[in-house]
């Protein structure tokens, strides 16, 4: 018989209520213990939906409830001392992307999960659908890329609301954000960049006090000659998605759930189309974090996968603010 894992919810908003507690009500590997958020409304609320026990303070939930991981859902800032007090207490841990909010705190949640012997993964969804993997080996039929385009858009009607338009709660904006999952397969597919050179703004809701930008637009370059851009909205509608990687033989096309390999004059060669395209199911995700715990699988997307990210973030952060060309290696901490 199997003996399902005692999952722990961290953060109970929207990622937590349509993703995590009904993948954790449809996996088969685990089972929800205990739920935590600093709102005690959402507290009271999610304990007796789910009848388990409920906290506002992470500290008594890992004591009480005794999880064997924890999944969490939380603002980008608050995630540093939820992970650190679930590595303090010896307990795995399912991070909401971004990993960290900049390359020290990356370095020092590395560094926290080695010490403590747990694993910790981060969902970037894209890395564990079929679709996306089987990008990489299609990769091979385009020659050596000399071109890669991304964007990632959709309109979300108030860029300036909650904890996403502040940079001091977000630790950045639509870069950091949704871009993320752009990010990390540039990162995937192509390494790290050599140089980044971006411009984000705040503007498209004049007059709404806000920082975190809405908008950004990274050129990128690599020393083999690949050069390219990231375009990332989520003010400028309608929703796109899609990371174009051209060589001498061809254009490799990744949508949502699509992956599309096209010759030189644009016309299709091959094609892979999951149906449905989309969601990549929470609750397989939670079972493949179960695996890895158990050692029956690997972890594609652990601390160390996600340092180029950090590191990539930085230094388009400090390209937009100084104007200049930044080399994310040297963000690196
Ligand atoms: N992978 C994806 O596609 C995807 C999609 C949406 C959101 N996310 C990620 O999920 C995370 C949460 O986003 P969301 O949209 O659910 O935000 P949200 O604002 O809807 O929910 C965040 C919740 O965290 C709670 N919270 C704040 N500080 C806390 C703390 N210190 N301890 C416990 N709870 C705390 C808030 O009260 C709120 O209930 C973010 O990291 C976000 O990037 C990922």
């Amino acid at each position: 018989m199997t003996v399902l894992k005692r999952a722990a919810m961290v953060g109970l908003g929207g990622q937590a209520t349509s993703d995590h507690l009904p993948g954790l009500a449809q996996c088969h590997l685990a089972e929800l213990a205990g739920v935590c958020d600093v709102d005690a409304g959402r507290v009271a609320a999610a304990a007796a939906a789910h009848r388990v026990p409920g906290f506002t303070d992470v500290e008594q939930l890992l004591e009480q409830a005794r999880p064997d991981f924890v999944i969490i859902a939380v603002p980008h800032r608050a995630g540093h001392h939820v992970v650190a007090a679930c590595a303090e207490a010896g307990v795995h841990v399912m991070k909401e992307k971004p990993f960290a909010t900049n390359p020290q705190e990356a370095a020092e949640l590395a560094a926290l999960c080695e010490k403590a012997g747990i694993e910790l993964m981060v969902t970037v969804q894209r890395r564990f659908h079929p679709v996306y993997p089987a990008a990489l080996s299609l990769l091979e039929q385009i020659g050596a890329p000399y071109l890669v385009e991304g964007r990632y858009t959709f309109h979300c009607p108030d860029p300036a609301a909650g904890w996403r338009g502040r940079v001091k709660l977000a630790g950045g904006g639509c870069l950091a954000d949704m871009g993320y999952h752009l990010i990390d397969l540039l990162l995937w597919y192509l390494g790290l960049p050599d140089r980044v050179l971006a411009t984000v703004s705040a503007a498209a809701a004049p007059g709404a006090e806000y920082d975190a930008e809405d908008t950004a637009l990274v050129h990128l370059a690599y020393d083999s000659g690949l050069y390219g851009s990231l375009l990332v909205s989520r003010s400028a509608g309608p929703k796109t998605e899609h990371l174009a990687i051209t060589g001498p033989h061809g254009t490799l096309t990744i949508e949502r759930g699509i992956v599309r390999l096209t010759d030189p004059a644009g016309q299709i060669v091959e094609s892979l189309v999951r149906n449905p395209a989309w969601p990549c199911p929470p609750a397989v995700l939670i079972d493949r974090f179960c695996r890895v715990l158990d050692g029956t699988a690997l972890n594609p997307s652990g601390p160390t996968e996600h340092l180029p990210h950090a590191a990539f973030l930085a230094a388009a952060y400090a390209s937009a603010t100084t104007n200049r060309p930044a080399d994310p290696k040297e963000f690196l901490a």
